[in-house]
């Protein structure tokens, strides 16, 4: 049975966490009018409609329909339970946790973790100065490594040996299961008994440390050419690694809202020894919107660092398309004189990575130069195919770059300005109406089918709908009306699934004399419900919320049920409308 907190205790959480400033701590907010714009981070857009409301303390997503309450934007945006939400707004802002014996396992066992990867990651790097160690020292020396590095990353040793680590942590009082979840033991089973061993053993260790400092993952490599050259910690409770990025901790800050997007572990600790500390690398696997949208948290411009290798240009181009989606500038570095920044820098120096970086593409010259070598352009066939691909290409671009790369293409190519400008127009314009015809058709089938999926019912009688959205709205700004009204409210008035719950919320909470604030309901409702809820708060303005209103709206639904129930009888009687109430008030945990 999930537990429930006070009034009192939410009211004090939410005002020791301002919205604003939780927000402000993730993405940039601007202000706008009495309220915050910025760029949602929890789909990937350009132009900001995700939008934080201070009076009502709560923000509501245009984009995608992400909504809630601040609780609600850190089980979000941390990918957290309720509880845990609390917990971790709780602790942000020094208020103790009311004492309970609720049901936390899941909660508990993600702490575990954490400190299960924490006391392992001061193993390994203890060990790395050890006897058991001295091979995986030696290996780090022998590829340039320095001491200051080696203590700056963690680095350490997973030793030669099939339970050490695990001799040592349970010694610590970890339990086996627990270090199983972190996937720092591995278990099998044979007759029924079973076996526990070290997951990593006879590796250089590399620890994976997320935004906000906790010991998440591991990567070992190993100390000869033998295969597979890494193995990594697979997802935990802790740890998603298509979500995280490694040193995006040290990256974070200080760089100028730049970043450095590599390939591998050596390469960013290379980059951070020779300087660049806004180096980050994923972590064996093909780039994620989740990684690009981390970054975008914390950088205006990346730019990429791939081998130039046919592999390495695939993953340039599927990281380009990524970030196209979203704000962020993107530059792409050709690597020379070695195939990685950490070949480049040991063999030619920081100053060689530096040059490189300097004259690093932006992606309309990257893509530019990858159109040159498709075609021959020595051939007056190859030229007009590039040429061609090329207006396609600028006429993406803003009418500044369109001028100078046309110029450039001109001069290069020998042929006039002008003719280069009109195959940009052309193919603006038919760009503009298949986007045009996209965008609308997209719009309508995204918002049809969220609702269609959470909310059938919803399309289908726009009128009733919003005289639900009112008579709810109503309620939550003027809970005093609430005891004139009931005697018309009921359950079955509520045609929509969605607002047909919030009503039973609200109607509990009033009944009971409680608060409806949108903070101490929100314990109560899903994500989805929340969500509802702020864009009914955020649409608001738009809704008057007097008495006459709300009596109107109440007359379309009543109508409404009537022709429903002669349709179809109720089939819900007074007690089971009361059931529905207790059953409110017992729900068992949050999904
Ligand atoms: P690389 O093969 O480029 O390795 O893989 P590297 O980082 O340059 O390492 P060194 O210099 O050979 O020691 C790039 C990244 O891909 C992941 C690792 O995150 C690595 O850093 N990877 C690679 C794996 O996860 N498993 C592998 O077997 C190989
Ligand atoms: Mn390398």
């Amino acid at each position: 049975m999930a537990m429930r907190f006070t009034d009192d205790f939410i009211d004090r959480l939410r005002d020791s966490n301002d919205i604003e400033s939780v927000i402000s701590s993730y993405i940039e907010l601007r202000r706008r009018g009495r309220n915050l714009v910025g760029l949602c981070p929890f789909h990937n857009e350009k132009t900001p409609s995700f939008t934080v409301y201070p009076e009502t303390a709560s923000y509501y997503c245009f984009g995608c329909g992400a909504g809630g309450d601040v609780i609600g934007f850190i089980r979000n945006i941390e990918n957290l339970d309720y509880i845990e939400a609390v917990k971790l707004l709780a602790d942000r802002s020094g208020i103790k946790m009311p004492d309970a014996d609720y049901d936390d396992s899941t909660a508990n066992m993600r702490r575990r973790i954490y400190e299960a990867n924490r006391e392992a990651a001061r193993f390994y790097h203890e060990t790395l100065f050890t006897s058991q160690g001295q091979a995986q020292l030696r290996y780090l020396e022998g590829r340039g490594m320095s001491l200051k590095m080696i203590k700056h990353f963690g680095l350490g040793a997973a030793p030669d040996d099939w339970h050490a680590l695990e001799n040592h942590l349970t010694a610590k009082g970890f339990k086996r299961n627990e270090l199983v979840a972190a996937n720092l033991l591995r278990m099998s089973e044979k007759n029924g008994k079973k076996y526990y061993y070290d997951a990593f053993r006879a590796k250089v260790m590399f620890p994976v440390i997320d935004v906000r400092g906790n010991v998440v993952a591991f990567g070992g490599r190993v100390l000869d050419n033998s295969k597979p050259k890494y193995i990594n910690t697979s997802d935990t409770l802790v740890y998603k690694k298509s979500n995280e990025l490694f040193a995006m901790n040290f990256a974070k800050n200080g760089n100028d809202r730049k970043i450095i997007l590599c390939e591998g572990y050596m390469d960013v600790i290379a980059l951070h020894a020779a300087g660049f500390e806004n180096a980050v690398a994923g972590l064996g696997t093909a780039l994620t919107p989740e990684q690009v949208s981390l970054i975008s948290r914390y950088a205006d411009e990346v730019s990429l660092c791939y081998d130039s290798d046919e592999a390495g240009q695939k993953a340039v181009r599927a990281a380009l398309l990524l970030f196209s989606k979203t704000g962020v500038r993107t530059k792409v570095i050709r690597l020379r004189g070695g195939k990685d920044p950490d070949e480049i820098i040991r063999d030619h120096g920081k100053e060689m990575f530096a040059k490189l970086l300097g004259e690093a593409d932006n992606d309309i010259e990257y893509r530019l130069s990858l159109l040159r070598d498709k075609y021959i352009i020595e051939t007056a066939d190859g030229k007009v195919n590039f040429l061609r691909e090329a207006s396609r290409l600028l006429s993406k671009c803003d009418s500044l770059e369109r001028d100078i790369y046309a110029m450039k293409l001109a001069d290069e190519l020998q042929v006039s300005k002008d003719a280069i400008m009109q195959h940009i127009a052309q193919a603006v314009k038919r760009d503009q109406n298949a986007k045009a015809k996209a965008r609308l058709s997209e719009a309508q089938k995204s918002a049809q089918s969220i609702e269609k999926a959470i909310d059938p019912q919803r399309l289908k009688n726009i009128k009733v709908t919003k005289a639900e959205d009112t008579v709810i709205l109503t309620l939550l700004n003027n809970p005093g009306f609430y005891s004139k009204l009931k005697e018309r409210l009921c359950a079955g008035l509520f045609f929509t699934a969605v607002n047909n719950r919030l009503f039973l919320v609200i109607a509990s909470r009033l009944e009971n004399g409680e608060s409806v604030d949108l903070s101490h309901i929100s314990q109560f409702l899903t994500q989805e419900e929340m969500s509802a809820v702020a864009k009914l708060l955020a649409n608001a303005s738009m809704i008057s919320n007097t008495m006459q209103e709300c009596e109107d709206c109440l007359c379309v639904l009543e109508t409404e049920k009537k022709n429903r129930d002669r349709q179809s009888p109720s089939d819900m009687s007074d007690d089971s409308f009361l059931a529905l109430f207790s059953s409110l008030n017992n729900k068992d945990g949050q999904n």
